[in-house]
């Protein structure tokens, strides 16, 4: 007979997985728990000073083991893990830059990272130079005494343009500051931003890492220097990813390798279909680079190739875009990427909605574009579902 009541027993029975050897389960389990408990305040002071568990916003062993991973991916020193890719993104933004400093960020990136830099970065005192990367002349003459930070994607999104990654690492040191770079659209199977020169990297894990469209999270590579700079703001801002989303993150990344680069191998054929229909005007893929963006994608992507992302320019005609959309029997429109599926989005009135009209038409998104993540299916299954769409464009 027990010598408490079921209000009690209920709560302190079948905790016997606590003090387990953690070598022992072939998956590290889930720690779906608040917080860790101490027998004392000796105990306390010990893990405390050991950076052990304590509170799950300030560490846990699953956001811990993701982001060791991502060290290892990327080749830096230490990561964060964070809720989403926009929180990676703002956590580090905030933490790296005080009132009065600049940053140069690329004008070919996503439509929330232009958002927080020219609106709360704004309110905050940090002004942005928003330039084409395109011309190098012109983000050097971009740069100011006080512009901090260099920022940009290493493929865009949406116009898949490559960034000269070592260009702006040695502008961005030469003037004292950091390169900051979006991995999101490339990961570190096709470049580790960190070997040509960035300071810091940020994945949206969202996408290709985790891979199955049913999770989202972000994080950031960087120094152990910078990184405990970074953690406290993300944990007094509550930032950091929950433990499951750590464990579902980590559980998809660990077949990341046997995806992305199929995935990229994939894109590179449909851009080569694109590029040769009569109704599509215009295709944004590394595969199909030319002059100095030929350059870069042969300097920066090894054999797994650049990025399972393009884009396309159709004719500006919503009603005939509409009808393609519905004739596409595997191709789907979802406000995302990186998923196990081929998705398309339009971003004139998803990720670059919040971006004056004139801005995005200078970078070449206009209502006609649609941008396609490619997924996992058979290559020539996707070509002959895009070719039968295309009809109504005849
Ligand atoms: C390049 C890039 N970075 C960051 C983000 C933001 O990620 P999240 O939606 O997880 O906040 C996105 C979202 O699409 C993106 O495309």
């Amino acid at each position: 007979m027990n010598d408490f009541e079921r209000a009690t027993g209920l709560l302190h029975t079948g905790m016997g997985a606590r003090g387990m050897d953690l070598k022992k389960p072939e998956t590290l389990p889930i720690f779906e728990t608040t917080a860790f408990t101490m027998d004392s305040l000796t105990e306390l002071a010990e893990v405390t000073a050991d950076k052990g568990w304590t509170y799950s916003r300030t560490r846990n062993p699953n956001r811990a083991a993701l982001a060791e991973t991502i060290s290892y991916l990327e080749g830096g020193e230490a990561s964060l893990i964070f809720g989403y890719g926009m929180g990676a993104i703002s956590v580090t933004l905030l933490t790296l830059l005080q009132p009065g400093a600049r940053l140069t960020c690329n004008a070919h990136t996503y439509g929330e990272t232009f958002t927080t830099l020219s609106s709360i970065m704004k309110k905050m005192g940090v002004e942005t130079d928003f330039v084409d990367y395109l011309d190098m002349d012109a983000v050097r003459a971009a740069v100011k005494p006080n512009t901090k930070l260099i920022y940009s994607e290493v493929v865009s999104n949406p116009t898949v343009k490559i960034a000269d990654i070592p260009a702006l690492a040695e502008l961005a040191h030469k003037n004292g500051g950091l390169l900051m770079v979006d991995n999101t659209f490339t990961s570190p199977f096709s470049i580790r931003p960190i070997d040509f020169g960035a300071d810091i990297v940020v994945n949206r894990l969202t996408q290709f890492m985790k891979g199955h469209a049913d999770v989202l999270g972000g994080s950031v590579t960087t120094t152990q220097a910078l990184v405990d700079k970074i953690r406290p703001i993300s944990m007094l801002m509550g930032t950091p990813a929950d433990s499951f989303a750590s464990w579902m993150i980590l559980r998809g990344l660990r077949t990341a390798e046997l995806r992305i680069p199929r995935q990229a191998k994939t894109a590179e054929k449909l851009a080569k279909f694109f590029a040769e229909s009569k109704c599509i005007t215009g295709v944004c893929h590394p595969s199909l680079a030319e002059g100095r963006q030929k350059e870069l994608a042969e300097m920066l992507f090894g054999e797994n190739g650049s990025t399972p992302m393009l884009s396309f320019i159709l004719p500006e005609d919503i009603e005939k875009i509409d009808a393609f959309m519905k004739a596409l029997k595997f191709t789907k429109y979802a406000p995302t990427l990186g998923g196990l599926r081929t998705t398309m989005s339009h971003p004139v009135t998803s990720s670059h909605f919040s971006m004056p009209d004139e801005q995005r038409r200078k970078i070449g998104i206009t209502p006609g574009m649609i941008r396609l993540s490619v997924g996992l299916e058979d290559p020539d299954d996707l070509i002959k579902d895009f070719a039968n769409a295309m009809k109504v464009f005849e």
